[in-house]
């Protein structure tokens, strides 16, 4: 099936940019909010992310304006999946509004249109069950900035076709990303599965005083070679979202992650990070803003404790089939940026003192989270 016209449903961080790359791949592009302030920022946002590839050089000023020509924004659901032969909902994480959204556009949209959820952990094969189109329905989730990232994670639902599958996986193809099968709709899917639990337990080593933000974060990016520090990070992904996909993914799974009070609290005090101006660091509200962390910062802390969580998820999901060792590895560098592969960086630390880490966790705070997974335990007896 060929796709030509796109909707993307929401047009916020992660809506704006898929609606951006959607056109940039040459596809007619309809992006749809409730309010018309919200498609007036996102214009705003395309319009800067643009220009900043053709200062790159990336694009012309000539495919800039062709680029925005084929990006229509509108209020009006009908109008906007009418015609639409993909939809990609990009809407905020809550089951129960996405769930009333995909039931209302199912009596709208042609029968022949797929629907994607970009959900960053909500279970796929549930959303489905809201529509008569289950075999039609696929999870497509980006990662932010979609204009930058080259990961796309593709995650099947129990009923999802295979014809759907291999039209989501082009389409991730023909916008030059790379698609990765996570082959279990698990909370989390792959990169959230180590994402979230990674910023709570940096925020775990700030609530107990092992050390300050600042130091985590820099040994974060010079140590273990992530482009952003954890706190930067999430702060940048919105503690909004890191909130709330931590509730979805601890109510599924308790031995997903270890939930810090440090994030309910920023949650609820309504620091989300960069858009509201204040989250871990403060902000200029509402621009790009990177915080300045130093080698020597990184000097003070080490982070092997979020090398161990992270490197256990990461065998969670190899040795539930999730996905190979070589996908794992690939999502996180394409997806967060990671310079190399997160078992190489385990290796070089010592498998031995990874799982003496998580055992010391797992005994002192009785909470089974910290078990390694098998596939890490044979690593230290091979
Ligand atoms: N469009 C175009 N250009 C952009 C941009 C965008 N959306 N965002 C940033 N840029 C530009 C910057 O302005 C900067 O331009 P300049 O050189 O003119 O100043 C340029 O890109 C490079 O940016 P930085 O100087 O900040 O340098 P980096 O090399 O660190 O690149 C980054 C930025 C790609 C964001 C990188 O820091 C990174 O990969 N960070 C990690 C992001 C990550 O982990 N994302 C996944 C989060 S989890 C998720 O999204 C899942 C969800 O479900 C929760």
């Amino acid at each position: 099936m060929a796709i030509e016209r796109i909707t993307v449903l929401g047009s916020g961080i992660m809506g704006h940019g898929i609606a951006q790359i959607s056109a940039m791949a040459g596809y007619k592009v309809v992006m749809r909010d409730i309010e018309q302030q919200f498609l007036d920022k996102a214009m705003e946002r395309i319009r800067w992310s643009l220009s900043k590839l053709v200062e790159k050089g990336r694009i012309s000023g000539d495919e800039m304006n062709s680029i925005l020509e084929r990006i229509r924004v509108t209020v009006d659901i009908e109008e906007a999946v009418k015609d639409a032969d993909l939809i990609i909902e990009a809407i905020p994480e809550d089951m129960r509004l996405k769930k009333e959204t995909f039931e209302k556009i199912d009596s709208i949209a042609p029968s022949h249109t797929i629907f994607a959820s970009n959900t960053s952990t909500l279970p796929i094969t549930e959303m489905a069950g809201a529509t008569k189109r289950e075999d039609r329905f696929i999870g497509i989730h980006f990662f932010n900035p979609p204009q930058l990232m080259q990961l796309v994670e593709v995650i099947p639902g129990a009923r999802t076709s295979k014809s759907t599958l291999d039209v989501a996986i082009n389409y991730v193809k023909s916008l030059r990303k790379e698609p990765i099968l996570c082959r279990k709709d698990v909370a989390g899917f792959i990169v959230n599965r180590i994402f979230i639990p990674l910023v709570h337990e940096a925020a775990w080593e700030l609530k107990e005083g092992k050390a300050g933000m600042r130091e985590i974060d820099a040994a974060f990016k010079f140590k273990l070679g992530f482009p952003m520090g954890i706190f930067e990070l999430a702060d940048y992904t919105g503690i909004d979202v890191v909130h709330k996909a931590t509730k979805e993914m601890y109510a599924r799974d308790r031995k997903v992650v270890n939930p810090c009070p440090i994030i309910e609290d920023l949650y609820s005090k309504g620091h989300y990070g960069q858009k509201s101006g204040r989250g871990f660091y403060e902000y200029k509200q509402g621009s790009y803003a990177r915080v300045e962390l130093s080698m020597q910062e990184a000097e003070r802390y080490d982070p092997v404790r979020l090398l161990a969580v992270a490197v256990n998820n990461a065998s969670w999901l190899i040795s539930n089939d999730v996905a190979g060792k070589d996908d794992v590895e690939k999502a996180l560098m394409l997806g967060m940026g990671l310079k190399e592969g997160i078992f190489g960086l385990a290796e070089r630390t010592g498998y031995a003192r990874i799982v003496d880490t998580l055992k010391g966790l797992r005994d002192s705070s009785r909470n089974d989270f910290y078990e390694p997974d098998a596939l890490l335990l044979n690593l230290v007896k091979g």
